[in-house]
């Protein structure tokens, strides 16, 4: 049996963390599936409780830049990002350092490492308490739909590990951006929280993931983020045996709908997504049908992670 845990028994979920076992916490995007970075077997751990193929990295959560400094080789973009979005939804694929404590498993591998300070103050004060890097991919079985609250986290993974501490429910719903600075040129491996309108302005031009001569991050090849039920994207019309995913002034004749954002906001609709998906995955639905979404803003992040569903279990 997993524990839940409530705020008042953080110290529990750090002292657990300590001995190397397993805590899922919520973070401003999604539930991770907390362990020691720097234990290795504390992060074969997390591979196994997810079915994780051991190729795709994690990400190691820190609470800030000097947290970062002596994990990976940061250098002047890093700090400029770092200092601009973090404590947020943004995580850096850098160069590990030379003596880089983190377990090499968590980098699958790589010369990288993928670093983010999270911004949810229960994640602050869990990494203070537990006084190590955290590993933390989202708190779901490979290939679900992340997690934006502690029941879905138990949901998936009750049994898997020790405990769950509760948050209540994700601010921002959407996983964070995933950019490469491990390059010259910087590259959007998974649009996120923090959109490349944002990152441009600091940066300029990003390359994509997709790009000849970006390199690609190793989660996007997976089959990622999929509901059992169909997806039918751009949805014009609906018929009365599917499920509509609303955004906007709603299609009528659905035979259930739910409303990512009826005020077409499109931060409201990132943080209803995930918890969306899966109330409206259930087999009476013989689809679920979802209106078109602005390409603009977090709507690139909500776009990329709906095709991916879309795709889902076809392979
Ligand atoms: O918002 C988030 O990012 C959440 C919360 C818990 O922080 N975490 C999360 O982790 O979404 P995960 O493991 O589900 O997704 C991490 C993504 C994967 O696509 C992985 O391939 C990529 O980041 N990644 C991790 N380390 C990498 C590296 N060294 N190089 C390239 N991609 C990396
Ligand atoms: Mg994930």
């Amino acid at each position: 049996m997993t524990e839940r845990l409530t705020a008042a028994q953080l110290d529990r979920a750090a002292s657990l963390l300590r001995d190397g076992a397993l805590v899922a916490f919520p973070t401003e995007t999604v539930y991770g599936l907390g362990g020691d970075a720097t234990s290795d077997r504390a992060v074969a751990a997390i591979f196994a409780a997810k079915d994780r193929p051991q190729f795709n990295p994690l990400i190691v959560h820190v609470e800030n830049l000097a947290a970062a400094e002596p994990l990976a080789v940061c250098d002047e973009r890093a700090r400029t990002l770092a200092r601009r979005f973090w404590p947020g939804p943004l995580s850096l694929v850098l160069k590990r350092s030379e003596h880089c404590p983190v377990s090499s498993l968590a980098s699958a591998g790589l010369d990288t490492l993928a670093l983010r300070a999270p911004a949810h103050p229960l994640a602050q004060t869990l990494l203070r308490a537990a006084g190590r890097p955290l590993a933390a991919p989202s708190a779901n079985r490979s290939g679900h739909v992340s997690p934006t609250t502690a029941d879905h986290v138990l949901a998936e993974l009750d049994g898997r590990i020790a405990a769950v501490l509760d948050g209540g429910p994700c601010r921002v719903g959407i996983e964070s951006t995933v950019l490469d600075l491990s390059a010259e040129r910087p590259a959007l491996l998974r649009p996120g929280g923090v959109t490349r309108e944002q990152l441009e302005a600091a940066l300029g031009p990003l390359a994509d993931a997709g790009d000849a001569s970006a390199p690609r991050s190793p989660g996007m090849t997976e089959r990622h983020y999929a509901p059992a039920r169909p997806l039918r994207l751009a949805a014009t019309a609906v018929a009365d045996d599917e499920a509509l995913l609303a955004f906007g002034p709603p299609l009528r004749g659905a035979a259930a709908t739910i409303n990512l954002s009826p005020s077409r906001d499109l931060g409201e609709a990132a943080a209803n997504l995930f918890a969306a998906l899966r109330a409206l995955d259930q087999p009476r639905f013989k689809a679920i049908a979802v209106m078109p979404i602005p390409e603009t803003g977090l709507g690139a992040a909500i776009n990329d992670r709906l095709r991916r569903a879309a795709r889902g279990r076809a392979n």
